[in-house]
Formats: structure tokens, C-alpha cells, sequence
């Protein structure tokens, strides 16, 4: 009971500074990125297609195979070596640095949640179909169980069923459907990473879906991570994609370890 009490005091406090937050935010910006917030308030995401060209994809991805394979970069990989990931490849490579630098990711991220200058890094990943891989993102989760967050996703490849593609439960980003999954004793207060078991319990409880991200390379989204989502486990082939991450005051500790030097 304290335990969903405490819960639900976050849910609160947490409404009541995101507000005042975005008293803030500027009329223009207001208006120029309805459709972004619409989507991200409503659905959790925003999907915009055709945002890199193939050449330009292509190109990025050269690159991101380049840093994997060399020594000097430092590569997160997961045990299974499917899942390979350049954190903060933007402070080595001009070429993302210029990507996560786009103006309207920040934009979007001040229309949805009040946040300016949010400090962050950008994350390329490559992941391949071994087995038994999890999937990119380590299974059904919240990035956050409290805060509302914006992260851009961009695939650089094709992205089919089979590929890995971002999954997401339409919905399940509201305070109205966390502060239900409490109540109802689907999930525990405060609860942020989920079986399958658990997911599909959910599912069948609430009706809400879980949507493949499936789309071409150079395809942008928008997603509120609070929302449950995962790379779903990939099948066959391989996944290339770009994730903006964005903070509002400091790059939690846990990611020093991943910076490149
Ligand atoms: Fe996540």
C-alpha cells in the first residue's frame, strides 16, 4: 500500500513540474510542433518517413562498421555479441555530430516535456540475428516507470517483422494507464522492466496493443520511452539505428563508463 501510495505521489509531482515546465515554452514552438506533440500525447510516438536518404544511411552506416571493428572505439556489446553499441559516437565522428545536433530534435523534446537545453549523447547500434539475442533494449521496459521522456529514433536500414523492429504498447505511456496497471495488480508500483508473461497479461487486461515499428531506412521517430516498449528479438538479417538521448540536467552516472575517449 505505502509502496503505491509513493507511486502515485510521483505520478503527481511529477505532472505538476512537467506543467510548470512548459509554461515556458515558447508560443511559436507551440504551434509549430502540434502534430509531434498530438502524437506523442495521445499515441506515445510520432513517425516521420524519408528522413535520411538511403545514400546518406548508407553512408552512416560504413561508418558505424568502421568504429565497431576498430580498437579504438569503445564498443558496448552484449554477451551474446548480437547487440553492438556506440555510445556518444557524436563526440568522434562529425557526421553524427552533425545528426544529433538537428535543431527540431530539441524542438519537439521542449513541446512534449518543457525541457531546454537538455544535455545527452547519441547511441549507434548495429544488431545481428544470433540466437537467443533479447533484442535491442535488453526486453519490454520504461526507460523511466515516472518521467515522461522524448527519444528520436532513426533506422539507417529496413526494418521488417524479422529485423528487430521497435516495438511499442500504444497508450501505455499515460498517467491514466500506469496509475490503472497499479491499481488493478497487473503491475507493481514503480514497476519498470516486464516478462512476457506480464506483458501479454496486460495486454489481454487492457486491450491496448503493442505495435511493430516496422518502416524503411531513414525513417525518424518520435517515442515517449516512459511507454513500454523493446527492440523486438531479431530473427534474421541485421538492424542498424540512431537513438538521441536527452536529459534534462545531467547524463546519468551509470553512462560515463560508455563515453568515448
Ligand atoms: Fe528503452
Amino acid at each position: 500500500m505505502l509502496k503505491l501510495l509513493n507511486s502515485l505521489l510521483k505520478e503527481i509531482v511529477e505532472s505538476i513540474l512537467r506543467s510548470i515546465k512548459k509554461l515556458s515554452v515558447s508560443s511559436d514552438v507551440r504551434s509549430n510542433y502540434k502534430a509531434e506533440y498530438n502524437g506523442l500525447t495521445g499515441s506515445g510516438f510520432f513517425v516521420i518517413k524519408n528522413w535520411l536518404s538511403k545514400e546518406t544511411c548508407n553512408m552512416l552506416i560504413d561508418e558505424i562498421d568502421r568504429h565497431i571493428e576498430s580498437d579504438r572505439s569503445n564498443v558496448w556489446a552484449d554477451a551474446l555479441g548480437a547487440d553492438n553499441r556506440l555510445y556518444f559516437i557524436d563526440e568522434i565522428n562529425d557526421k553524427f555530430k552533425e545528426f544529433y545536433n538537428t535543431p527540431y530534435f530539441r524542438e519537439v523534446l521542449e513541446a512534449y516535456t518543457g525541457i531546454k537545453n537538455p544535455k545527452g549523447m547519441l547511441l549507434a547500434g548495429r544488431i545481428e540475428a544470433i540466437e537467443g539475442n533479447l533484442g535491442s533494449g535488453g526486453g519490454w521496459h520504461r526507460d523511466s516507470p515516472v518521467h515522461h521522456q522524448t527519444k528520436a529514433i532513426c533506422y539507417l536500414s529496413d526494418v521488417s517483422e524479422n529485423n528487430g523492429p521497435f516495438q511499442y504498447i500504444i497508450g501505455s505511456h499515460s498517467k491514466k494507464s500506469v496509475i490503472k496497471s497499479y491499481l488493478n495488480g497487473i503491475f507493481a508500483p514503480g514497476q519498470f522492466r516486464f516478462t512476457e508473461n506480464e506483458i501479454e497479461q496486460y495486454i489481454s487486461v487492457t486491450g491496448q496493443q503493442a505495435l511493430d515499428m516496422t518502416a524503411d531506412a531513414g525513417t525518424l521517430l518520435f517515442a515517449d520511452t516512459k511507454g513500454i516498449h523493446r527492440g523486438k528479438p531479431i530473427e534474421s538479417g541485421v538492424r542498424y539505428a540512431l537513438f538521441c538521448y536527452f536529459w534534462d540536467k545531467r547524463i546519468p552516472k551509470h553512462f560515463e563508463t560508455l563515453r568515448q575517449s
